[in-house]
């Protein structure tokens, strides 16, 4: 059986007992340096200011919502954007912070939003913001759609839990936005077991972030900005100074052990996504380009695809119902992500009107249609071949 994760880390023996040495010697196991290095580490790596690190990746779109909020950069009622082939953690925080989530339609040859799918919904509203998601590796022109935002000064905001290391036009997806989601779970790109970041270059929000990631004290702020904030309040008692609560915050922390493990994961980071993207080189024109059974996914726009499952969107439902008996007990498949967000029983209750009223023909197609594999670093060229004749052989 061809899994769609092989493994919980890349080198998973080494990493393991790496792991088992450092919780043996480590004094604390609670946050503290190895996660606040991940951060630095990380910040590095995606070429953004900062990283705030959590316990996983729908914390950090949860944080995110919750700190633009906090700090009145979003208002209740306002209308949100969102992707309608997402993961629904992506738009819960919307629905749970008392925001409009509205959904938008993704394009078939790209399974994104594009500045087009984007310009139909501003025809007949507005919005506050878009959360965009990239799913599985791809993008459709959001350099294009960051312009519109700019324009109308919609806030772009990116869940790029699904394509850590795509670059589009030379920039790494993630940098498009005001700030940026990832999700560091098993199977990830990146897997600290359990875990999640935001990136972002704005320091306001970055504070922020770490202000809601924990209970809303700023025991996480470095000297300078606690002690601003402490003049603020009129915080002047050593006795309660760590003690106040400054907005509405969670416990999203994650612990060393996940930042030991991220540390000790993005040492092989380009090796995991060269590996990848080596099995996706090899699949993709195989089954997007010469299989007519399969809606063709575009990639030629992206500099470096990066993801950790391959799509297919079938041309009928019921090759889609052949594929997936043939698939039993030989390669693991899943349905594209969650797929039409809009018809999902949690999105039907809390938004009924939107759910009923609307249709989103080609996420529903991606829903019905479709189907992922994983695409595992450690693919071995007989898997490769086994997958291609399962999905290729008339
Ligand atoms: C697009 C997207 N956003 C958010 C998440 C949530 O991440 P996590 O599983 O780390 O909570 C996922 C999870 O797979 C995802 O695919």
């Amino acid at each position: 059986m061809i899994k769609l994760i092989k493994s919980t880390f890349y080198k998973e023996e080494n990493t393991k007992k790496a792991l088992i040495q450092f919780i043996s010697s480590a004094k604390k196991l609670s946050f503290g340096q190895e996660c606040e290095k991940f951060e630095r580490n990380f910040a590095r790596y995606q070429e953004r200011k900062y990283c705030i690190f959590f316990n996983s990746g729908s914390s950090a779109d949860l944080v995110l919502i919750q700190a633009l909020l906090n700090l009145e950069r979003f208002q209740k009622d306002d209308k949100i954007g969102f992707s309608a082939v997402t993961w629904p953690t992506n738009i819960m925080p919307l629905i749970q912070l008392g925001l409009r989530p509205v959904p938008i339609d993704i394009e078939l040859d790209t399974l994104n939003i594009s500045s087009q799918t984007l310009q139909k919904v501003l025809q007949v509203t507005s919005l506050k913001a878009l959360f965009i998601t990239n799913l599985l590796g791809f993008c459709d022109d959001i350099d294009a759609i960051k312009k519109i935002c700019d324009e109308k000064n919609i806030i772009l905001i990116e869940d790029n839990c699904e394509s850590l290391g795509t670059v589009y036009k030379g920039r790494k997806l993630g940098n498009f936005g005001l700030a940026s989601t990832f999700s560091f779970f098993v199977g990830h790109h990146l897997s600290t077991i359990e875990g999640g970041a935001v990136c972002t270059d704005d320091r306001e929000l970055a504070e922020m972030l770490k202000l809601v990631r924990a209970h809303g004290w700023d025991r996480n702020l470095n000297n300078y900005q606690k002690k601003l904030l402490r003049k603020k309040f009129g915080i002047h008692s050593d006795f309660y100074e760590s003690y106040t609560f400054y907005d509405l915050g969670y416990n999203f922390r994650p612990t060393e052990i996940n930042g030991f493990i991220g540390n000790y994961q993005l040492k092989y980071i380009d090796e995991i996504l060269q590996k990848r993207n080596a099995n996706f080189i090899k699949l993709a024109p195989i089954l997007y380009k010469k299989t007519k059974q399969y809606y063709p996914i575009k990639f030629d726009h992206i500099d470096f695809v990066s993801n950790f499952a391959v799509p297919l969107i079938c041309k009928t439902e019921d090759f889609q119902g052949k594929l997936r008996k043939k698939c039993k007990n030989k390669i693991e498949i899943r349905p594209i992500v969650a797929g039409d967000l809009t018809q999902q029983p949690f999105f039907r209750k809390y938004m009924p009107f939107c759910a009923n009223n609307f249709v989103y023909p080609n996420s529903q197609i991606v829903y019905k249609q479709g189907l992922y594999f994983g695409n595992n670093p450690d693919l071995t060229e007989e898997e490769i071949k086994e997958i291609i004749y399962v999905f290729t052989e008339k």
